[in-house]
């Protein structure tokens, strides 16, 4: 069996956690392949809510092996919290992996993080303030501190000096900052060394042995498709690439190994920091919808903005990652209003547009067109197949599955692990 990748399809925190949880029962491997504690995913086990950042959802699951893979930017302080969070609560994360390619997330990356934000004032992008974009970017300009750099501390102390030669100019001169000292980064990130030297391990190896094995293979994105550097609504988006391509780049893994590219697909729609959105409300509906679907980051615990679904958003989410399916959730939230607007094109300079524009000034121009669904009252939260939902229910969905390109195989409608239908298998 091929592997698999599941991701967010909108703006991050569409359930992400929920869907692969459920799958890592099943599953061999569950592998985040970009970002870092920068996600929030939430994973609810019958009456214990776990709330991981860092490590891969398939955590939860006993049979399987989690894995930290090369495109992942770890911060070895949270990777060691969130582990001891996780033994001190009965689970076991001896299995964990951790690719020796992986970027670390240093003390100074976080400061650049935060003073820049700061910086831009009223420009700023909402950045989750964890070092995620300065990490990428040293990685990118090539000096980076890779997790193997700990095990050689004359290469880490050059790498660490090198980057911070630069980096206290930057904080001196321009931000007014105190200049950060290479030798305490570099005796901080070596007291990490031995606590972490378990896990690491060659994770490129390992996933092809396991694929040419007939393992079955999970990789979990963070963020979503509209956050993607390239992607995305940029420049507000985070810095990777949380699309189908990064899971590629970021494990080693060549995309004929992927057979099922599956979309995680809120019912609505949120957004959490700066930049467009063209289904956002500021009335009663958007308050309803966050207070009702509990919308309040799990990594900064800001409110989330909400707003109807976007037909337009999904079609994008289809074509950019080549999605097989959509695993639809919190169907349950929308559980109460009588008519429900989805937005399924755009008025964009007096025209009616129908896909995602390429030039970011007319995204921001873009006003929703909206048709209307009828909604229904019942509760949802039971409901364990597709016949079980009220009708209006069932043609929102077969809605949304018409307009947005690719079959809707899962749907939510509560946050636990059985509080969902499942419509096709995602393992067949
Ligand atoms: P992620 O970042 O994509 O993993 O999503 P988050 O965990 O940040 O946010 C999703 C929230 O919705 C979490 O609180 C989940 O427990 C919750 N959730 C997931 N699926 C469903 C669903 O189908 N119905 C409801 N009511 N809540 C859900
Ligand atoms: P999960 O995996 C929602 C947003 C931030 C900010 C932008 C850049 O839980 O879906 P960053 O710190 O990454 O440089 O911030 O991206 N953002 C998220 N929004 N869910 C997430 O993760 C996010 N991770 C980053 O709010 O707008
Ligand atoms: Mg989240």
């Amino acid at each position: 069996m091929p592997a698999l990748v599941l991701l967010g399809a909108q703006w991050g925190d569409e359930g992400k956690g929920k869907a692969t949880d459920l799958l890592g029962g099943s599953v061999d491997y569950v592998v985040r392949y970009q970002g870092g504690n920068n996600a929030g995913h939430t994973v609810v086990v019958g009456d214990q809510k776990y709330a991981l950042h860092l490590l891969p959802s398939g955590i939860l699951s006993p049979g399987c092996t989690p894995v930290i893979g090369n495109g992942v930017v770890v911060d070895p302080a949270v990777l060691l919290s969130e582990l001891s969070g996780l033994n001190e609560r009965g689970v076991d994360t001896s299995k964990l992996l951790l690719s020796g390619n992986a970027h670390l997330i240093t003390p100074y990356n976080i400061t650049v993080d935060k003073v820049t934000e700061r910086f831009l004032g009223k420009r700023k992008i909402g950045t989750t303030g964890r070092g995620i974009g300065p990490t990428y970017a040293d990685k990118i300009n090539r000096v980076g501190i890779r997790v193997q750099d700990l095990y050689d501390e004359s290469i880490l102390t050059q790498k660490v000096e090198a980057a911070l030669d630069v980096k206290n100019q930057l904080l001196t001169k321009l931000y007014n900052r105190r200049a950060i000292e290479a030798g305490q980064v570099v005796e901080e990130l070596l007291g990490y060394a031995d606590q972490i030297k378990g896990y690491v391990a060659d994770t490129t190896l390992i996933l092809n042995n396991a694929l040419d094995e007939d393992k079955v293979v999970l990789f979990e994105g963070g963020q979503g498709t509209l956050l993607d550097i390239d992607h995305g609504t940029y420049p507000f988006v985070t810095s990777s690439n949380p699309t189908a391509g990064g899971a590629c780049t970021g494990t080693g893994v060549g995309p004929t190994k992927i057979s099922r590219v599956i979309g995680i697909l809120k019912a609505y729609t949120t957004r959490v920091g700066a930049g467009p959105f063209p289904t956002e409300l500021f009335d009663e509906d958007g308050e309803a919808l966050r207070r009702i679907g509990g919308e309040r980051g799990v990594t900064t615990g800001r409110d989330r903005r909400c707003g109807w679904f976007d037909a337009v958003i999904a079609r994008y989410a289809t074509r950019v990652n080549g999605l097989t399916d959509f695993f639809l959730t919190k169907l349950d939230v929308l559980t109460g209003w009588e008519q429900i607007p989805v937005c399924v094109a755009y008025e964009i300079d007096g025209k009616r547009v129908e896909e995602l524009p390429y030039s970011q000034s007319d995204f921001h121009h873009a006003k929703p067109i909206y048709e209307t669904l009828p909604g229904w009252s019942e509760d949802i939260t039971k409901a364990k197949s597709f016949s079980d939902l009220p009708k209006n229910a069932q043609n929102y969905v077969k809605a949304l599955e018409e307009m947005s390109g690719a079959q809707i195989s899962a749907i939510g409608v509560g946050p636990g692990r059985d509080e969902t239908i499942e419509i096709n298998s995602f393992l067949s």
